[in-house]
C-alpha cells in the first residue's frame, strides 16, 4: 500500500501534534458545555477518534451519513441523508468533524440541517481544507491544514474506497488511477 503513495503531503507526526492543539483550543471553547460531536461518515473517523481523545471535556458522539450526488454534466448539489443522527439536536452545541473540505456542499447542506432542527450552536472542525474546490459558501472554524489543488489520501480519505487507513496524508502515484 505504501508503495503506491507518490508523496506524503502531511505525516503522521503533524497530524498527531495537530490534534494535540485542536483538542487543547476545543477543551477551552467548550469548557462547562456538553458538545454533540458529529463524525462524518466515513473519511471523518480517524480524524474523529485522534481529535477527541484530545479533548478534555464531556461530550457525545454520534454520526452522520450524507452521500452528494455527482449527476448530469455539473455536480447538482444535491445531497441525502444515508444515515441520520440518533440524537436530538435541539438546543445542542455541535460540532461537526470532517476530514476535508473541497467544494464545501457536505458541510454547507450539515449547517443547514442542524440549524433547522434549532442547534444552540454550530462549530465546523476540518482536518484539511482545500479552498480552491470551493463552490458553497462554507468556512470551518478550526482548520488544520490547507492542502493544495490535488488529489488527497489517507487518514479517512479514499480512492475508491482504499488507502483510508494509511497513518499519513499523501497523494497516490498516478499510475494508481490507471494512467
Ligand atoms: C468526502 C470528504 C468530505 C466531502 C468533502 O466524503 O470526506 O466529507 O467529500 O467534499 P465537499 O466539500 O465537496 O462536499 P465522501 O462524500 O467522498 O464520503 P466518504 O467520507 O465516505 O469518503
Ligand atoms: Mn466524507
Ligand atoms: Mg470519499
Amino acid at each position: 500500500m505504501h508503495n503506491e503513495i507518490e508523496k506524503v503531503l502531511i505525516s503522521e507526526e503533524e497530524i498527531q501534534q495537530k490534534c494535540k492543539e485542536m483538542g487543547a483550543r476545543l477543551s477551552e471553547e467548550y469548557k462547562d458545555r456538553f458538545p454533540l460531536a458529529i463524525g462524518v461518515l466515513k473519511g471523518a473517523t480517524p480524524f474523529m477518534t485522534d481529535l477527541l481523545k484530545r479533548m478534555e471535556t464531556h461530550l457525545e458522539m454520534d454520526f452522520m451519513d450524507v452521500s452528494s450526488y455527482h449527476g448530469g454534466m455539473e455536480s447538482s448539489g444535491e445531497v441525502k441523508i444515508v444515515k441520520d443522527l440518533d440524537t436530538k439536536v435541539e438546543g445542542r452545541d455541535i460540532l461537526i468533524i470532517e476530514d476535508i473540505i473541497d467544494s464545501g456542499r457536505t458541510l454547507a447542506y450539515l449547517v443547514d440541517l442542524f440549524k433547522y432542527r434549532k442547534a444552540n450552536s454550530i462549530k465546523i472542525v476540518t482536518l484539511l481544507d482545500k479552498p480552491t474546490g470551493r463552490s458553497a459558501d462554507v468556512i470551518a472554524d478550526v482548520v488544520g491544514f490547507e492542502v493544495p489543488d490535488e488529489f488527497v489520501v489517507g487518514y479517512g480519505l479514499d480512492y475508491q474506497e482504499k488507502y483510508r487507513n494509511l497513518p499519513y496524508v499523501g497523494v497516490l502515484k498516478p499510475e494508481v488511477y490507471g494512467g
